[in-house]
């Protein structure tokens, strides 16, 4: 895993799947039953477990951290919850510099529990498995904190960046800091690789991410220099090639790109992440036998392939088809 998001060519792709931790396994839900989502991201035993779990089940080459995008700004005292169904929902939204001002900078001891887990988590992994820390970008952060949860068309977002260009930059190079910590952070506890999460950064066209957003990103990103980084958000079609040269090793591939133009379009400097689409999971399997060997065979193109869906698992997916999309890839040799 550590390699192919370095940019090595593999025989076999490793395969990871984003929220492989959570909603679609049946032991995740027994856990959660007891204790908030909040409650067990700083949870150092739940952290540990819970990220361990589908590593068991599913024999991925990769464990994802279990934790959120805001758990570094519940870190530092931002009244916040993470709503079921719904996501972080934020009390007073961020609009002026007074909300700004309360944004401090992360500390080692404000995320203890979940240092303390990277090191467990690393103790029990099997060395071939990497633990991939991770953080929400600048933007898909800032989206939560000025909109004040989840959001649709992100008016309040995009009325701050057009109209008070200022207090958007120096709120989102706050974030960027805050993100970059939170990574570096978990890089000294042991993690080998990260991941950024731009979410929503699909939302902007290649134009205004390149001003608004990428140096943001790039800050963060420069915290984790010394591992691969793969970056990646939703709906970034247009943005794949300013999604790399934000400073990362590997660009992360949403659905709606097929895999050959997302290779064409990221070029041989970057490794790739991706993409089947997580609704196919729900399709008959020969169908997603099919796509699964057409992506590995795009891969193949790529500085590097990690496969990967093209966003989250589904709360709904039948976990036996996770378990079967890895023991494909992982038959998938060179030469197959
Ligand atoms: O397995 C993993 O991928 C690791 C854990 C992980 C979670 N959140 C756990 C979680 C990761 C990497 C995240 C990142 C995250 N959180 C992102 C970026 C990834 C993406 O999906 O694009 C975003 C946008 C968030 C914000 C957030 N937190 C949302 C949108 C939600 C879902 C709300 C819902 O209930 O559908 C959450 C909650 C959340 N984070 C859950 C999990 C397992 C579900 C909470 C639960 O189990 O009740």
């Amino acid at each position: 895993m550590v390699a192919a998001a370095s940019g090595h060519q593999l025989a076999t792709p490793p395969v990871w799947f984003m929220r492989q931790a959570g909603r679609s396994l049946p032991e995740y839900r027994a856990l959660r039953a007891e204790h908030t989502m909040l409650a067990s991201c700083f949870d150092a035993e739940l952290i540990t477990e819970i990220t361990l779990q589908p590593v068991r089940r599913h024999k991925v080459d990769g464990a994802i951290l279990f934790s959120d995008i805001v758990v570094p700004l519940k870190a530092i005292g931002v009244d916040l919850d993470i709503v079921a169904g719904r996501g972080p929902v934020i009390a007073e939204p961020v609009r002026s510099r007074a909300g700004l001002a309360q944004l401090r900078d992360l500390e080692i001891d404000d995320v203890q529990p979940v240092l303390d887990a990277v090191r467990a988590i690393r103790g029990e992994l099997d060395p071939a498995t990497a633990l991939i820390g991770f953080a929400g970008a600048p933007f898909t952060l800032a989206s939560y904190l000025i909109e004040g949860g989840p959001s649709r068309n992100y008016t309040h977002t995009k009325a701050m960046m057009y109209g008070e260009p200022e207090l958007w930059h120096a709120l989102l190079d706050r974030l960027a800091h805050i993100s970059g910590r939170f990574l570096a952070l978990q890089i000294e506890a042991g993690a080998q690789m990260v991941q950024l999460f731009d979410s929503w950064a699909g939302a902007l066209n290649r134009r205004d991410y390149v001003e608004f957003v990428q140096p943001h990103s790039r800050t963060a990103l420069s915290y984790a220099s010394e591992v691969p980084r793969i970056h990646f958000g939703v709906g970034t079609g247009e943005l794949l090639e300013e999604i790399g040269r934000a400073g990362a090793t590997t660009v992360g591939i949403d659905f709606r790109v097929d895999m050959e133009d997302a290779v064409r379009r990221v070029g041989q400097d970057y490794a790739v992440q991706g993409n089947l689409d997580p609704a196919m999971l729900f399709a008959p399997w020969p169908a997603i036998e099919r796509r699964v060997r057409e992506i590995v065979e795009a891969g193949r193109g790529a500085r590097g392939h990690i496969f990967n869906l093209g966003h989250g698992v589904m709360p709904e997916t039948d976990p036996g088809v996770l378990t079967r999309v890895v023991e494909l890839v992982h038959s998938l040799g060179a030469t197959a």
